[in-house]
Parts: structure tokens; sequence; C-alpha cells
């Protein structure tokens, strides 16, 4: 029976830990670097509730689709496409969406690789005491030395690529069950208590009128636009990431459930940093649209301050690393299991291949924050103009490739592929929920993707 196919990769061994994972793989830079330095630049709570908005709407029903898939498929994404595609009686060319997908990957964890490195390198100065009762023109300075020097941002992005490596070489299952369990709630708890300490420190009402009421007069088409990729960014959707982990999970598991506990999970911790990181920016008169140093330039300021700051900071940068790290190999996990499936490599081969390549890749945004700072290849456009090669690789990712990728899914779950195939798989026989998914997965994804790219196009 169709719906039997075995992964030849493995399976995770429950429910649990494809959950784990599939939160290890959401949970990441999106979340705690990402999300607040948008969220500054694109003016706050109006901004906020879009990304809410796509997450529900969009993130939830995309994430149910593509794990359907790779569940039905049990192949690297390239391949789950081309086989239930030649099942629906269509062309075997719908595997250009897993291509689409294993490129977006490749670029987007060629810079996140960068930016890990980055966190990598404040766990060493947290650890030291570089902060202890630091200002916040101090803190700056600190950032801005270090990003200048290309040398030793490409150190840290060798050191982040090759810990990837080893990890994606090894097999994504056994480790990864296991860090996750542990890590991802001490993340947690490390920035709920950030949040506490936010709350009397810093401007805490002034930040969650800034997070949370929208003004809609300043919401461009722009931000629009990177509310959705964010969403699209934040939980590993629209490039296969999820569709690989899908094709590990056990039968028996409900994909409804777990996407929603993914989704709300993966919010929850973006929102805490949020709330960790405004009321502080707002305190210590900083600049909320400082860009992708903000919470480089704004948490060492309370690790320096505060008791046992050395310690706690150092935990904080610890953590951080390691849900990059989580979701650094699922980046690579689809382009990896595609060279095991089809050229006959060896796993560990085709990590260090893919990892070699990024890496290369890579230096294109180590230099965008120094030699190439004032480098803007697309400067003739307006919405360019001020685009290093990191920012154009970080927007055609997320703002372009992620929302197609997404797009190109949902019209094939509900278009492409039997409605029994799709409720067989989500296992969905009563009740509300499928025909529920399947409105939203019909109409509303690709009404709202098409809506929002059409109306940035016409803003550029
Ligand atoms: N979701 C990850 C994060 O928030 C990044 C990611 C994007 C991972 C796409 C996989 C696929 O950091």
């Amino acid at each position: 029976m169709v719906s039997r196919r075995q992964s030849i990769h493995g399976e995770w061994s429950s429910r649990w830990a494809f959950i784990l994972a599939a939160t290890g793989s959401a949970v990441g830079l999106g979340n705690i670097w990402k999300f607040p330095y948008m969220t500054g630049e694109n003016g706050g709570g109006a901004f906020v509730l879009v990304y809410l908005l796509c997450v529900a709407v969009i993130g939830i029903p995309i994430m149910m689709a593509e794990t359907m898939l790779g569940r039905r498929g049990r192949q690297s994404p390239i391949n789950t496409m081309q086989t239930l595609a030649i099942e629906a009686g269509h062309t075997p060319r719908w595997h250009f969406v897993g291509w689409i997908g294993v490129l977006a990957g490749f670029l987007i964890l060629s810079y996140y690789s960068v930016i890990a490195g980055w966190a990598l390198a404040y766990v060493l100065r947290t650890g030291t005491g570089v902060f202890t009762g630091a200002t916040a023109d101090g803190v700056e300075a600190i950032f801005s030395d270090f990003v200048s020097n290309p040398e030793s941002l490409l150190g840290w992005h060798t050191l982040f690529m090759a810990m990837t490596m080893i990890v994606v070489a090894r097999g994504v299952q056994g480790g990864l069950e296991k860090a996750v369990k542990f890590l991802m709630p001490g993340l947690f708890i490390i920035l709920v208590v950030l949040v506490g300490y936010a709350m009397n420190a810093g401007e805490f009402a002034q930040a969650m009128r800034y997070l949370f009421s929208p003004s809609f007069e300043n919401l461009s088409p722009e931000a629009i636009l990177a509310a959705m990729g964010q969403a699209f960014f934040s939980l590993s959707l629209g490039m296969g990431a999820i569709m690989v982990y899908g094709s590990y999970l056990p039968h028996d598991a409900s994909i409804a459930g777990t996407s929603v506990r993914i989704a709300i999970a993966d919010t929850l911790v973006a929102v805490l940093a949020g709330m960790a990181i405004f009321p502080l920016v707002f305190a210590h008169n900083l600049e909320p649209g400082a860009g992708p140093g903000l919470i480089f330039q704004t948490l060492p300021l309370v690790f320096g301050h505060m008791p046992g700051g050395v310690v706690f900071g150092t935990l904080f940068f610890v953590l951080l690393v390691f849900a990059a790290w989580t979701s650094s190999i699922s980046l690579i996990e689809p382009a990896v299991a595609y060279l095991v499936e089809n050229r006959g490599v060896r796993r560990s081969n085709a990590a260090v291949i893919v990892a070699g390549a990024c890496w290369a890749l890579g230096l294109l945004t180590v230099l965008s924050f120094n030699v190439w700072s004032d480098v803007h290849p697309l400067g003739m456009f307006e919405t360019f103009k001020d685009k290093t090669p990191f920012d154009l690789l970080d927007y055609l990712t997320s703002n372009i490739m992620l929302p197609l990728g997404g797009f190109m899914i949902a019209i094939f779950s509900v278009w492409i592929m039997s409605r029994d195939a799709s409720r067989d798989e989500l296992d969905l026989h009563e009740g509300w929920e499928y025909p529920a998914w399947r409105f939203l997965v019909r109409y509303v994804t690709p009404v709202a993707v098409v809506t929002i790219f059409l109306n940035a196009i016409d803003a550029i």
C-alpha cells in the first residue's frame, strides 16, 4: 500500500521525537535574533499582528501540509514531490518544489551560520566578563569592533558550520532528540527570567505598547511581506525542512496536533524574546531599528548588570547556539537526503559536500558587515538601495523563496493530491478540522501569498 512507504533514513522513535526535532528546527535565530530586529525595523505592533495572523492562517495549515506530504512520500523533498505527483497522475516535474527548497535551505544556512557564529563568539565574551558593568555605548562599540573584523567572523562561522556538518553526517535522529529535550525548556526558562528582569529594569509598559498596540498608518506593503516571510522563516516552512522531518514521522502520530503545538511553542519564544529586548531598548534610548545587531547590543547590557550575569548570560548564548544548531541541521537535511538517495553518496560525504559549499557562500555574509558594508548590488532599485549581499540573501530567501515554496506546497496538497490521500494521511476523518484545513490551504493561503506579493511588487 502506498501509504506504508518506509524512509531509508530511519524513523523518529515516537511522535514526541518529531515534535522535539521540528520544534528544534523552528526555534532558532529566527525567534531570538531576527524577530526582535524585524519588529524594530518595521515599526512594532502592526508588524507583530500581521506576523501572528500569518502564523495562524498560513503557517499552521502549511505546516500540516508539509508534514503530510513528507510522511506520505517518505523521501527527500525532491523525490517526495516527484513520487506524490506521479501517484496523483501528474507530471514528475513537481520535483522542482523540492529543488527550490534545497536551494533556499542552502542560501539560508550560508548566512545563518555566520550569525550563529556571532552567538558562539558571545559565549566567550560573556563568559570572560567582558560586559561586566558595560554601558550602552560600550556594548555597541564591542559589537561594531567585532563585526568589523572579517577574520574573526570567518573563524566563528567555520566553527559553527563544522558543528552542523558533524551532526548531519552522523544522522539526524539520535543526538538531536536528546539535545532538544533538555535545551528547549532551558532556553524557555532563561527567556522568562529575562522578561522578568526587563519588567523591573526596563521600560516594560512602553515596550508592551510598542509590541502589541498596532498603528496601521505606518504598515507598508513591504512590512506585510516581511511579516509573512518571517512567519515562514520562523516556522521553517516552504523549503522542505519540515517535509523531510515529516518523512521520518511514525504513522500513528497526529499531524494536526503536532503542528499546532510546534507553532505555539515557536511563537511564544519569539514574543518572549521581543518582551525581553524592547524594554531595554527604550530604557537605554537605543534604536529599535538597529538591525541585525539588536540582540547583541541590548542583552549584554543585562548580563553586565544583573547579579550572576556572567553565568546567566553565558548560559543564554550557549542555549542560543544550540537552538541555532538544531535549526541549521534541518536546513541542509533535504539536500543531504537527496544526495544519499539519488547520487549514492555516503551520508557523511554528503554532509561534507553541502556544508562545505554553504561555508564558502557564507563569505558573502561575512564580508557584508565590514569590507562590503557599502556594496549594494541592487542599488538601482529604491527598495534594495541600502541592501548588502547579506540583506539580499535574507530578502530573497525569507520574502520570496519560502512563501513561494509554501504556495506551491499548498497548491499541490489540495489541487493535485487527491482528497482521499490527504485526508487519510492527516487522519482527520470526521469533524470540522479537515474541511477547515482544506479551505485554508485551497483558498486562503494562495490568495494571501499572491496578494501580499503583488502589493509588495507594486511598491518596489
Ligand atoms: N526556523 C529557523 C529559525 O527560526 C530557521 C529555519 C528556516 C530553519 C527555514 C529551517 C528552515 O531560526
